[in-house]
Parts: structure tokens; C-alpha cells; sequence
């Protein structure tokens, strides 16, 4: 392929992984091979060498190294990517060795949300992971090389910031500390604001690419990104939406998971996932057009469970159902759909709304003109869809707040 003086090559990279035969290495490359993609490389060859453990120096064999040197000079690669985490030493002995710059599956998943984040909180949260995944990483020749250039790996914290010493940088994550806890703090008042006015909250969650940005914006027409690439929702977006029953429904976007996700990524990223755990109903994305499905619906749940949000009800949605030919059931809790089409959005509204904890009622009242001063509560509480004036009183259809549902329930 030739390219052009103004445009940029692609950089080519090489993926390898160890397989100890503690996580599926096949799968968790597939997933490799993707990131890679999502943070604008080519992927151009991969190696797996089943170890027992990760060589102490080199994670590899030697070996596999000598082999992985001599490809990645006869393929031109400008990037080795591992899928594990490398120590310090490891990163330096490697580059050392095949003079390529390396890095580990966790400074691409950093790099990926650098590249994406959109909101200030979710800015500030990416920067902090990474100089704390940087920090120990920053010593000697190997840190020097990895990090100019530009390129996967480099992007976020300007250069300048990685180059200058230590306790720089330990300045830096204070004061990212200190403006991600006013953010938070900021983030926590508007909740309180929500649930003492009582707007009733929806997380989407699902595994990553699996469509919630597509349904988001379906749903409420809103420009949310949606792109085929991993991650393209890193910060939670806010939209409200009517239910059939009237009442209104805020959606709220959260960043899709991923499996075998660091663990310093998780604890980074919790406040957006968190909004999961405080939603009154979980949304929960799946892509029946992928294999992994079901595995992927487990991963998702298990991570909801993990922050606490086991007890919320979760109404499964199974996206891309254009692609299927075979049927699959549904039940009060399952809805097929397929955001891209359109379809099956009426049912997944019905479904989420007859789920949803009871905080609103529709009804039908007949008001005595000596009551006729409801109307104003209701109104303040809840909402009027039509008034009447009738011969025996007001004719209301309204929704009812919970706490005046008693009150109304002899009219
Ligand atoms: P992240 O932001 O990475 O967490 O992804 P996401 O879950 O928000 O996925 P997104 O909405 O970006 O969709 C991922 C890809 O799937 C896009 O290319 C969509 O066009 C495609 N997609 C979404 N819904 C459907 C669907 O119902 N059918 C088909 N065929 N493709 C879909």
C-alpha cells in the first residue's frame, strides 16, 4: 500500500500473548485484535506462546523473542502490543531487545479512553489512570523511546508532562485528585436534585459495541457517538425520556465493558459505572449477533453485582436481532429489538415501564367539585393529561405520584 505525503500510515502492529490457561488466551486476543483496531493500528500478525508463567524478564521465551525480532523487522512493525500487563523491567528489556516500542493491553485501553473521553470528569479520570499506570513505567531508556514519537501509548498527558521528573507528576495526580472530588461532589448534588424531585433513572449497560449509544439515540434522538469501534461511549450522557404510562424516564449511558478489564481501570472508571448502581432500572445491551453472547451477559452482570447493583431489576435487551435467523424467546423481562431498524421499541418501553419500581400511577379520577383543589396537586406532583368538566365533577387522567396514590385511589 502506498500512502500519500500528507497522510498518515496506519501504525502496524504485533500482537502477543502468554497463555498460562487461566483466561481463554484465543478469545481475550480476538478482543486484542479489536482494541488494537479501536485505537487506529493495524494489527498485522499475532503470536501466542502457551508458558506456564510470563518470563520474569521478557514475559516471553527466548526463543519466542529471537522469532518475534526477526518478524517484526522483516514486517515492518512500529508497535508491539501485549496482551497482559507488563512490569516496569519487562517493558524495558523487551524494547531493549527488538528496539520497538511496547506496550501492554492496559496502556491501550488507557490510550483508547484518552482518545474518547468527552466530558471533564471522564478527561480528568483518564489522565489520572494514566500517570498512575505511568509512574512506576517512566525510568531509564525504554521510557525515554516509548514515549516520543506519538503514536498508541502516548496519547493524553501532553509529552512534555511525562518527560519532566517524578515529583512532577506526583504534583500532577494531587491536583487531578483534587478536581475530579469537585466534580464528583458536583455530580452527587445534581443526583440528590434528581431523587428528591423524583425523576426516575435508567442506566444502559452491556458489553462493549454491543449498540447502547444506537439505542440511546434512537430513543431519544439524541447526536450520542456511535461508532463500530470499541469504547465509543466513555462518559455517561444524560437524556429524558416518555414512557407509555407518562411517566418521564432519564436514560443514562455508561461505558461499555470489556473482559478481563484491569482492575485500576474498574476502580477508574467507577463513577460512571456507578451510575449504574444508583439507577432505579438497569437496561442491560446485549449483541445476540455475537458468539460470545451469553458469556459477555455474564461478565456484565457479575461486574453490576460487584458494584452493588444486584438487587436493581434489569431488563435484558437483545440488540442486533436483524442479524439472527433463528428465534429466540422472549419474557416479561426480555426484549428483542434491533436499534438500527427500529424495531421492537414499543415492547422494550412497555417492558421497562412495567418493571420499573412503582414510584408513579395513570389513573383515571372523578373529582367533586369540592375536591376540585386536587387537580393542583396533581399537577405539582404528577402530571394532568386531560381535565373535564363533568355534571358530577372533574374528569382527570393523570399520573399519580406514589405518595398520593392512596389519597386518590376512592375517586
Ligand atoms: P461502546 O460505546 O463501545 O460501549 O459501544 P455501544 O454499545 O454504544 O455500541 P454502538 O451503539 O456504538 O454500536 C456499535 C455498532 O453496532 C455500530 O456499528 C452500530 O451501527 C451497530 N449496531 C447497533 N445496533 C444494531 C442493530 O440493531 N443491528 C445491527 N446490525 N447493528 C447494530
Amino acid at each position: 500500500m502506498e500512502f500519500y505525503e500528507n497522510e498518515v500510515r496506519p501504525e502496524r502492529a504485533f500482537l502477543v500473548s502468554v497463555d498460562t490457561g487461566e483466561f481463554d488466551a484465543e478469545a481475550s486476543m480476538s478482543e486484542l485484535y479489536e482494541l488494537t483496531e479501536s485505537a487506529g493500528a493495524q494489527p498485522v500478525g499475532a503470536m501466542i506462546q502457551k508458558r506456564e508463567k510470563p518470563d520474569g524478564a521478557t514475559c516471553i521465551g527466548s526463543g519466542r523473542l529471537e522469532e518475534l525480532k526477526e518478524v517484526c523487522q522483516s514486517q515492518e512493525i512500529d508497535l508491539i502490543i501485549f496482551d497482559c500487563e507488563l512490569s516496569p523491567t519487562q517493558i524495558r528489556n523487551l524494547e531493549f531487545e527488538t528496539e520497538i516500542r511496547i506496550i501492554d493491553r492496559t496502556m491501550l485501553i488507557l490510550d483508547i479512553f484518552a482518545s474518547r473521553a468527552r466530558s471533564r470528569e471522564g478527561k480528568l479520570q483518564v489522565e489520572l489512570a494514566q500517570l498512575k499506570y505511568l509512574l512506576p513505567r517512566l525510568t531509564g531508556k525504554g521510557a525515554a523511546m516509548s514515549r516520543l514519537g506519538g503514536g498508541i501509548g502516548t496519547r493524553g498527558p501532553g509529552e512534555s508532562k511525562l518527560e519532566t521528573d517524578r515529583r512532577h507528576i506526583r504534583r500532577r495526580l494531587e491536583s487531578l485528585r483534587e478536581q475530579l472530588a469537585q466534580v464528583e461532589q458536583h455530580r452527587n448534588q445534581l443526583r440528590r436534585r434528581r431523587e428528591k424531585e423524583g425523576i426516575i433513572t435508567a442506566a444502559i449497560v452491556g458489553y462493549t459495541n454491543a449498540g447502547k449509544s444506537t439505542l440511546l439515540n434512537l430513543l431519544t434522538g439524541a447526536d450520542v457517538l456511535a461508532e463500530d469501534k470499541l469504547f465509543a461511549t466513555l462518559d455517561p450522557t444524560s437524556r429524558a425520556i416518555e414512557l407509555p404510562d407518562g411517566r418521564s424516564l432519564l436514560l443514562v449511558d455508561t461505558v461499555g465493558l470489556i473482559r478481563r478489564l484491569p482492575h485500576h481501570l474498574v476502580e477508574a472508571f467507577k463513577s460512571t459505572l456507578e451510575e449504574a448502581a444508583c439507577a432505579d432500572i438497569i437496561i442491560h445491551v446485549c449483541d445476540v449477533s455475537d458468539p460470545e453472547a451469553a458469556e459477555k451477559a455474564d461478565v456484565t452482570l457479575k461486574t453490576l453485582a460487584d458494584l452493588g447493583a444486584a438487587e436493581i431489576p434489569v431488563v435484558t435487551v437483545l440488540n442486533k436481532c436483524d442479524l439472527l435467523t433463528e428465534n429466540i424467546p422472549e419474557d416479561d423481562s426480555t426484549v428483542k429489538i434491533s436499534a438500527k431498524k427500529a424495531q421492537g421499541i414499543d415492547r422494550l418501553l412497555q417492558v421497562v415501564a412495567a418493571n420499573l419500581p412503582e414510584t408513579a400511577k395513570r389513573m383515571k379520577l372523578l373529582l367533586p367539585y369540592d375536591k376540585a383543589g386536587f387537580t393542583a396537586k396533581l399537577r405539582e406532583n404528577g402530571k394532568v393529561f386531560t381535565e373535564e368538566y363533568t355534571e358530577t365533577g372533574v374528569l382527570v387522567d393523570a399520573l399519580v405520584d406514589q405518595m398520593l396514590i392512596k389519597q386518590m385511589s376512592q375517586y
